[in-house]
């Protein structure tokens, strides 16, 4: 046979589920991402975006299937474990330190990164190191001029923004981004928008984001996966999405006559 094979997947669920108590919030989700991709998941309020993401990052056990992380499973293990693994991830309520600073926030997980390393012991030249790397992180996101600020004081736009510097600071391979324009204003969601698209090329990331926001999802995305009361609806290019009846009767519907 030809050697057709597609590079493995970053990412892959398998089967996927969970319920709480009687709901079944992932009712057998499977879907690969492959290098590289930047994809959005959409769906309706309450549709389990938000659990998907707790799932294959270990901040939930699932009852049922498998997370693959460049092939290897990691479903069940830690958050911590699965981040240093390279997976980095943003909240939809941001998870940042809000009476640290700016630049401590990143830091922090900088230098959380480095223990892997078993650097523990590190010189005063190492955390310069340290420092100048999470700036550079701050500066890829435009938030370097507020290194110093408290970071519960910074508008909730700058907030959303620190809390995807946080993860970028892990150094991930993948990154998994829930809402990362919500709330913000126009102006700063495309500032934001661009700014993800351009770390996402920068670093040859794998980029993964749930967003309510349809310009932003068909603006930028690659693959569309669609979540409906659990299932994985439909999945595809912008375009087939965009015409997919179900996904327009279960969602996109909705989005128009708002
Ligand atoms: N820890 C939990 N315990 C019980 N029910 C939960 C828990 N987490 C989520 N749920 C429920 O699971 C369903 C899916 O929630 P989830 O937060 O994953 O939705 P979502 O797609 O992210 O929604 P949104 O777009 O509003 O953020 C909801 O009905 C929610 O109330
Ligand atoms: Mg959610």
């Amino acid at each position: 046979m030809e050697n057709t094979r597609k590079p493995p997947p970053v990412l892959e669920v398998r089967h996927l589920s969970k319920a709480f108590g009687g709901l079944k919030v992932t009712h057998d989700v499977s879907f690969a991402i492959p290098p590289g991709e930047l994809s959005a998941i959409i769906g309706p309020n309450g549709a389990g975006k938000t659990t998907l993401f707790n799932l294959i990052t270990g901040k939930l056990v699932p009852d049922g299937g498998e997370v693959l992380f460049k092939g290897e499973r990691i479903e069940g293990q830690s958050p911590a474990d699965i981040s240093r693994k390279g997976i980095g991830r943003s909240f939809q309520i941001t998870s940042i330190f809000k009476e640290r600073t700016v630049l401590e926030n990143v830091l922090v997980s900088v230098l959380s990164r480095e223990k892997k390393t078993a650097r523990l012991f590190r010189r005063a030249t190492a955390h310069g190191d340290a420092v100048r790397e999470a700036m550079e992180i701050l500066a890829t996101l435009s938030l370097e001029g507020k290194a110093g600020e408290t970071a519960g004081s910074l508008p909730h736009g700058d907030q959303k923004r620190l809390d995807i510097a946080v993860a970028l600071a892990l150094n991930p391979e993948l990154v998994m981004l829930d809402e990362p324009v919500a709330g913000m204003s126009p102006e700063e969601r495309a500032i934001t928008v661009d700014l993800i698209r351009k770390i996402w090329k920068e670093k040859a990331l794998t980029l993964l984001f749930i967003e309510h926001d349809m310009d932003v999802v068909f603006g930028i995305s690659e693959w569309i996966r669609v979540l409906n009361q659990g299932v994985l609806l439909a999945e595809g290019t912008p375009a087939e999405i965009s015409r997919n009846r179900e996904v327009i009767t279960a969602y996109l519907g909705e989005e128009i006559v708002e």
